[in-house]
């Protein structure tokens, strides 16, 4: 259900063009009166403008192209849906968030169904309802092999996620500085071998698709090049005839604040570099296997903001520490150290007071930072931060820590409203599932 609440946000009203969208001091005052005195934000033209670029850039250099947006970056159902009504397939990696593209009235044959756990019943019902689904473990073969030799006038059609060295220079860019990743069948064990023997001994089984997602440091375009073509080897090698899609997984930068001062790969680098090699490789085939990208962090990050009110500014043995209506757990889950851009709305004009302070959150926890070492005019009670950048592993992350989860709220052109309610402690609570 939409509630349609307007806020009163005169002409300035356009989020992708004009940042300042709501951020005058009186306009995020009634926002709070409305909301509560935290809330996030979701730019919905931001978020169109993103899907849109993603897909231009693809689209214009590889024409079978899909957009599977990974659902676990942030599965607000209202964002979800719009992605949908964009053209974005669903990628899932649970039974939940299957269930919840199915509540939205996603297509079945439109989600794409990934992850390490899949039960048989999950595998059951993807293939029944003929959704994509890529096995991630030898576990899955078997319910797949059994759910074909029970159905046996049923095309059975899956995808591989594989695992293989994207190493360069013998450095392995996976993130955390881990030297293999633990997901996928492996090439090099012989497992990749193993399952397309288990397969081809199956009529009714096609192997469809392969799949290569790896979480990068760096997102290089490098990497994308060596998942790319090294799919594209396995294809021509091993299913030439049966190939429908190579899907290269997620992990590429999107369009990052100025503030982070940062140059990364647009949209167009990655696209030049994968869409060069799909080309290429598949230049004499008659119909070109699909590309499928599942970008997360790139299509929501720059979407949400969180907006915070400032309850006190005290000083400590010389330190000044800001309290806020919000945590860490609010806009950086993982808890780095990083300051994410942010903007302090003020209720009046100050003297100016530049000072070196912290942005500490609601929790009891010591570490409970939203920023670390601010140099700026100190803020005062009542004024409001902006923290931007905030759309990616946020409100799926956000732990029920001490406090009920604060309201999102949607600017769609002139329109703002309510896309979750403040949680209350009847649902935090929920006494279906409690015993009291
Ligand atoms: C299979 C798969 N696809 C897509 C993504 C999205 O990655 P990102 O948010 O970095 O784009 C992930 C993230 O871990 C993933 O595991």
């Amino acid at each position: 259900m939409k509630t349609e609440i307007h806020a009163e946000t005169g002409n300035e009203v356009n989020p992708v063009n004009n940042e300042n969208i709501l951020f005058d001091y009186q306009t995020i005052q009634k926002l709070d009166k409305q909301f509560g005195s935290s809330f996030y934000l979701l730019n919905v033209d931001k978020l169109r403008d993103n899907y849109q670029k993603i897909e231009e850039a693809f689209k214009s250099k590889y024409e079978s192209f899909i957009i599977g947006y990974s659902y676990k970056t942030n599965y607000l159902p209202y964002l979800c849906k719009q992605l949908s009504e964009l053209g974005a397939y669903a990628e899932v990696v649970s039974r939940l968030e299957y269930d919840l593209a199915i509540k939205l009235g996603e297509n079945p044959k439109r989600i794409i169904f990934n992850g390490p756990l899949k039960s048989e019943e999950d595998i059951n019902l993807a293939l029944k309802n003929e959704s994509i689904i890529n096995i991630d473990s030898i576990y899955e073969i078997e319910f797949v092999k059994e759910y074909a030799l029970n159905n046996p006038n049923q095309l059975i059609k899956v995808g591989l996620r594989l695992n293989f060295d994207i190493s360069q220079d013998g450095k392995s860019p996976l993130q955390e500085g881990y030297d293999v990743s633990r997901f996928g069948i492996c090439i090099e064990s012989g497992n990749f071998q193993y399952v397309i023997n288990e397969f081809k001994a199956i009529e009714n089984i096609k192997l469809a698709g392969l799949h290569g997602h790896f979480s990068t440091r760096n997102r290089e375009v490098e990497s994308y090049r060596r998942i790319t073509q090294k799919l594209c080897d396995i294809a021509k090698e091993y299913i030439t005839d049966s190939i429908d899609y190579i899907d290269i997984g997620g992990g590429i930068y999107g369009e990052l604040p100025k503030s982070f001062n940062k140059t990364v790969p647009t949209f167009d680098d990655y696209a030049e570099a994968i869409c060069q090699i799909m080309n290429k490789e598949f230049e004499s085939f008659e119909k070109k296997p699909t590309l499928i990208l599942e970008p997360g962090m790139a299509m929501v990050a720059n979407t949400f903001h969180f907006i915070s009110k400032v309850i006190e500014t005290k000083t400590i043995r010389g330190k000044y520490f800001v309290l806020v209506e919000g945590s860490v757990h609010n806009i950086k889950p993982t808890m780095h150290k990083h300051n994410l851009p942010m903007r302090i709305i003020r209720q009046k004009k100050y003297n100016k007071s530049k000072q070196v302070f912290n942005i500490v959150g609601y929790t009891c926890m010591e570490k409970d930072y939203l920023a670390h070492e601010i140099t700026a005019d100190l803020p005062h009670k009542n004024d409001y931060i902006i923290f931007e950048n905030v759309g990616a592993y946020t409100i799926v992350f956000n732990p029920p820590f001490i406090k009920e989860r604060p309201c999102i709220v949607a600017a769609d052109k002139n329109e703002i409203f309510v896309v979750r309610k403040k949680e209350t402690i009847e649902q935090f609570f929920n006494e279906e599932i409690y015993c009291f």
